[in-house]
């Protein structure tokens, strides 16, 4: 889809941070009814990262941007623009994208936090191609950044197995090469979706009192089934509509991203899209799911490995609670 702005957003730097304990599946099985197999044959994890319990999500955030200000060769002064993708805030406000600016020092910029679960980096990656397009900024930094082990019942084994701790983060700036960066995006939600995947309570509905920590609404609370075939068919549609209205078949697109929930669904999302797995980028094994941090990790850890080429198409998707979900399409830049 070509664009009528006078400039593309192009990903100009991308770093990720995961954190340093490893918690395998084996954690788990010592002390609940679950096995490394069903985690693994029903999932795809084997194992996950936790933060500490006194580093929040901004932590992990802050480590990684620090990675990418280096690897850009920039200050944080420079920065237009900070847009954080979390469902695990440091605190319900200020919001974390104040926090992380103080932490960096990023004297000139403004920020927020946008929250869209699972498709909270694709909503804010796409919010912030806004600012660079318009002309507005030069320099808007995209983050992804979870600390998941802060709101899953550690004692609920159909949802502690499933998420991860981590960060990562996109710089966009400016390019007038209308042939490269985001070239487009398909994004959706579905409020009628929010029964089924939720964290119900430290909001004005349920306000934390001593009955919502007693009932255990401050945690993740998951349909996996009804998650699941919703995802898949979410995910999967988006992609391939992102692919024939941009005239992508296969053959073009280099990489899938897809948010790293569940192998299954990942796999039936690149059939659908007749896409090899070679060509699906995973790290799903090694941080389980993230959150909003698995697309941002995936294509750092890949760009870093030296996997991903100028002028690749990538396409990156996702479905998360909400219901979100959507997919957006990249033409590698640099
Ligand atoms: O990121 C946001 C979007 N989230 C997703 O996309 C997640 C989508 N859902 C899923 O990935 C899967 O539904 C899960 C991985 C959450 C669950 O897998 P499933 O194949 O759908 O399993 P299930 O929920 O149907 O449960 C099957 C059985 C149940 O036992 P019974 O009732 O058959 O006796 C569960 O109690 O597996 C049991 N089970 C477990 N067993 C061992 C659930 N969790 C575990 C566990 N270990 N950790």
């Amino acid at each position: 889809m070509s664009k009528t702005s006078k400039f593309n957003a192009y990903v100009s730097a991308v770093a990720h941070w995961m954190p340093e304990k490893v918690i395998t599946n084996r954690h788990f099985s010592d002390y609940l009814d679950t096995s490394d197999e069903w985690i693994t044959a029903r999932t795809g994890i084997s194992e996950r990262r936790f933060l500490e319990d006194e580093q929040p999500t901004s932590y992990a955030a802050v480590k990684a941007i620090e990675i990418l200000l280096k690897k850009r060769g920039i200050t944080p002064d420079e920065l237009d623009l900070i847009i954080v993708a979390t469902v695990t805030p440091d605190m319900i406000y200020p919001s974390t994208a104040c926090v992380i600016q103080d932490k960096i020092g990023a004297k000139n910029c403004w920020g927020f936090d946008i929250l869209a679960a699972c498709s909270g980096f694709l909503f804010a990656l796409n919010t912030g191609v806004q600012f660079i397009e318009s002309g507005a900024h030069k320099k808007v930094l995209v983050v992804g950044a979870e600390k998941m082990s802060a709101v899953v019942n550690m004692q609920d084994r159909n949802t502690c197995v499933l998420f991860g701790d981590g960060a990562a983060a996109f710089l966009l700036e400016p390019t007038e090469d209308k042939t490269m960066g985001i070239l487009d995006s398909v994004l959706h939600i579905d409020g009628s979706g929010g029964v089924h995947l939720n964290q119900k309570a430290g909001g004005s509905l349920h306000p934390a009192s001593h009955e919502t920590v007693d009932k255990g609404m401050h945690y993740v609370y998951q349909e996996g089934q009804a998650v699941f075939k919703a995802a898949v068919k979410g995910m999967a549609d988006v992609s391939v509509e992102i692919m024939e209205r941009n005239n992508l078949k296969a053959d073009n697109v280099a990489y899938l991203v897809p948010h790293q929930a569940n192998m299954r669904i990942i796999q039936v999302c690149a059939e659908r899209m007749k896409i090899g797995m070679e060509k699906v980028m995973l790290n799903i094994h090694k941080y389980g799911n993230t959150t909003s941090c698995t697309i941002p990790s995936c294509v750092s850890e890949y760009y870093e490995d030296g996997k991903i080429k100028k002028g690749d198409y990538i396409v990156l998707s996702s479905f998360g609670a909400g219901w979100t979900w959507g997919s957006i399409l990249i033409r590698w830049a640099i």
